[in-house]
Formats: structure tokens, sequence, C-alpha cells
């Protein structure tokens, strides 16, 4: 990186200006370098949530919130839904280039050997409760793979690294299809590696040992473009969490299981969820009649109640995926002849609404890809708590592109953030009589 600006910081208390390097990326804000500041003045900044913090330089997803732009690699994410499918947008992800047909069928080869669990990982489910929500047993599992890949593994080989970014694509649909079949008692469902990636994973969610499962292509194709949107969205919370567990040199697999930790929180994926759930509650309180209370109730900053699906820290403008996802929606409703699905036109109400009022026009609250994630996977037959593993599942090529990115950087640091200290300064321990 080279500097052609500086920024000089000065102090009121006595400490003496310092300069600091601007450095440019190719498009977006830029960043002032500030990793000297505390050698030069005994001073951090301070900056919870990282509301104006650069954590890492990275080249793979960039987003203009302002504009409600999402490139991956470059390519915009409207192209890359109508033109690739989500192997090519992995492969894109993973090697910064579109795959030529050869390179295609090579990545899809590689990645659907690999589809098979350990026969040794079913016993791992059976230890877990028929009614354990489905993201608790995929944090597990996935943490879990990381007893089976250890020993052989080198992270500072680029084709170990390679290796197990294959593995985890290829094993998370097998490990999500295994958390639903759980859940509903049925036998868990080999991979069919002649099917394609999401034609599989439908297949091992959706088909039992009794019945050939036909795959529907229109289904397929909204399940795969649900994939592609999630694929990866810059340095969100799980995304950093994956960079931070691995910036200790940590196995892979444990930290993709941190960042489906981070993800199962309501703020981040499980947004899809609690925005089915409210959907629900609306609907029994009385539908579209009673948005108007719903969102009075929104409003009401003592009642705690949120409009799920809305708002985002980085899109100040309608999030480029919830588009998409609404297209999808109607796609697929069509398809299967639900048109007139009541929670989709319950959730097209609440936006038109939403969108109108003044609440959520000053704040620049929209719809993010969230809002209509939920109707199309309830539409396509997945159960409301599986719907943030579908999400995990398709981000796991972003936390691992992101991993990879991290681990090859000769000047990536362990991930070690300080702290403004505002607890006891120090004192004596007293005996417990004196207490
Ligand atoms: N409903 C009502 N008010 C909201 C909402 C919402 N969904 N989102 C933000 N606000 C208000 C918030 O109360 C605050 O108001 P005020 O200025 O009066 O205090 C203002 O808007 C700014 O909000 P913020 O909390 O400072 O924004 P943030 O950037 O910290 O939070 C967010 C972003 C996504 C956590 C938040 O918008 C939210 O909780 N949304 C609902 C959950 C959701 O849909 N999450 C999915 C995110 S997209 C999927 C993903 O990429 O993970």
């Amino acid at each position: 990186m080279t500097s052609e600006h500086k920024a000089t910081i000065s102090f009121s208390d006595g400490t003496a200006p310092v300069d600091f390097p601007i450095y440019k990326g190719s498009v977006g804000p830029d960043v002032i370098d500030i990793r000297k500041l505390y050698g030069a003045t005994g001073k951090f900044t301070f900056d919870p949530g990282f509301l104006s913090t650069a954590a890492c330089e990275s080249e793979i997803t960039y987003i203009d919130g302002d504009k409600g732009e999402l490139l991956y690699r470059g390519y915009p994410i409207e192209e890359l839904a109508v033109h690739c499918d989500y192997l090519e947008t992995c492969y894109l992800l993973l090697n910064g280039e579109l795959p030529t047909q050869p390179e295609r069928d090579d990545f899809e080869m590689r990645v659907m050997r690999h589809t098979m669990v350990h026969e040794q990982m079913t016993r791992f489910f059976t230890g877990f409760r028929r009614d354990a929500h489905p993201m608790a047993i995929l944090v597990g599992c996935v943490g879990a793979l990381s007893a089976f890949y250890h020993d052989s593994l080198d992270i500072q080989n680029p084709d170990h690294r390679f290796v197990s970014a294959i593995r985890l694509l290829a094993k998370m649909p097998t490990l999500v299809a295994m958390a639903h079949k759980y859940s509903v008692g049925q036998p868990f469902m080999y991979p069919r590696n002649n099917l394609s990636y999401t034609g599989n994973l439908m297949h091992m969610m959706f088909g039992v040992p009794c019945e050939e499962y036909q795959v529907n292509d229109v289904l397929v194709r909204a399940l795969d473009r649900i994939l592609i949107l999630h694929a990866d969205h810059e340095q969100n919370a799980s995304t950093s969490t994956v960079r931070l567990a691995g910036s200790s040199g940590a196995n892979p697999f444990a930290c993709i299981a941190a960042g489906i930790a981070t993800l199962w929180g309501p703020a981040h994926g499980g947004a899809n969820e609690a925005c089915l759930v409210m959907l629900n509650d609306i609907k029994q309180r009385g539908g579209v009649a009673k948005i108007g209370d719903f969102i009075k109730e929104v409003k009401d900053k003592d009642s705690g109640v949120k409009l799920m699906g809305f708002g985002h820290r980085v899109y100040k403008n309608y999030d480029p995926r919830a588009k998409l996802m609404r297209e999808t929606c109607y796609e697929v409703l069509g398809a299967l002849g639900l048109e007139n699905d009541p929670d989709f036109a319950l959730a097209m109400k609440l936006e038109q609404i939403a969108l109108e009022d003044d609440y959520f026009v000053k704040r620049k609250l929209y719809p993010n890809v969230d809002f209509y994630s939920g109707i199309v996977q309830k539409a396509l037959g997945i159960p409301v708590e599986m719907f943030t593993c579908i999400f995990a599942l398709a981000r796991t090529v972003g936390w691992i592109a992101q991993w990879a990115e991290m681990i090859s950087d000769p000047d990536q640091k362990i991930g070690r953030p300080r702290q403004l200290f505002t607890g006891p300064t120090r004192r004596v321990v007293k005996p417990m009589a004196q207490r």
C-alpha cells in the first residue's frame, strides 16, 4: 500500500501532533493507518461495534451501502444471480475469477466427490435431543469436523487450504440436511453426486429412502439463488469472527463453527427466522388491518420490538439482495401455485407502509435480504428453524475465502483489540472476615 496523503492528529493535552498515512482502496472510503498511534502517543482509538474501523485489507467483496450495491470480486450481485449458479459463485469468491467451462467442471467434480461425511459423524447427531435447535447442532457438528481433519492439515500450505475449502463446501449441505432429518425423525439421506450441488441439497433435505425424489428445476434454481445472495458480505459479524478465530492459527473447521455461532443471532442470520415469526404474530393479531398497531409498537423505543428484515449497518438504501429475493418470491410462489400466499401479501403491505413512514425514511431503514428470504424458504418446504442453517451453508464459502485470504497475507497478525478500562484500579484482597 502506498500513501500520497496523510492525516495529522492534534491533541489538546500537550501530546505532539502525529502524521498518519492515508491509503486509497480501488473503490470506497479511504483509510487512515493508525497502527503506529499507540507507539507514538500511548493512546488507543475507541470504536466499539467497529463503526469506523477497517479491520483488514480485502479483495473479495465490496458494498456501497448508500447506492445499495454489492459486488463479489467486482461483479454485481444482480448479474451473478442471473448468469451464474452457486458453485460458479463459490469458484469466483475463492479464486478471484469466474471459471471457464473446464474449470467449472473440475471444481464441481472435486466438490461433489467430498459430499459424504465420516460415518462416525452420525454418532454426534444422535447425541443431541431431537428438539435441539438445528443451529445448535450445526455449530457442534461443524466444529467436530476439525477432529477428523486436523493432524494432516497445514494451514500455511495453499493446497491444504484449498482442500479444506472444498471439504467445507461439500459437507455443509450434508450436515445441514442431517440436522433437518434428525429433527423430524427421518433417516439421513446419503448424497447423490450425479445431482447438481443444490439439487443434491434438496434431495438430502426432502427425499426419503423409500421413494425416488423428483428434483424440481424451478425450486432448485430459487434455492441456488438464495445461496448466491448469501455467499459473502465483506466484514460482517460472523466473517470478522472467523477471521479473528483464524488469526491465532486455529483449525479452519473450528473457525467456521465460530462463524456459525455468530450468525445464529437475530441481529444477523437469525433475522429471516425472526421475520417469519413476526409475520405470524401480525397475522394472529388480525393481519393487514393490524399493521398500523404493529408499526406503532416498533416506533416505541420502550417496546423493544423491531421490524425484522429491515435496517442494515451498511445499506442505507434498498438492499440489492432484497430486490432479487422479492423477484424470487414471485417466481417460487408462481411455480407452486401460491400466488395468494398470505405471508407474502402481508410482507408486501408491511414493506409499503414502512417505506412511507417518516420513522423509517429518516433513519434510512429499508428491507434487507431477510425480509423476503424466509417466505421463499417456507414455500420451498424448509422449516422455519432451518432458515439460518441455509444461510450458514451459503455463507461458508465467504467465510473460508476470507479466512484463506487472511492466512495467505504475509502481514497477517493475531487479532488483539484493546480496551478503554473503566473498572476498579488496583486494590487489596481482604480476608473473608473483613469483607
Ligand atoms: N426496526 C426498528 N427500528 C430500527 C430497526 C428496525 N429493524 N433497525 C434500526 N432501527 C433504528 C434504531 O432503533 C436506531 O434508532 P435511533 O436512532 O432512534 O436510536 C436507528 O434505527 C439506527 O439503528 P442502529 O441500531 O444504530 O443500526 P445498526 O447499524 O447498529 O443495526 C441492524 C443494524 C441490522 C442490527 C438493525 O437494523 C436491526 O436490528 N434490524 C433488524 C434485524 C435484521 O433484520 N437483521 C438482518 C440484517 S441483514 C442480514 C445480515 O447481513 O446478517
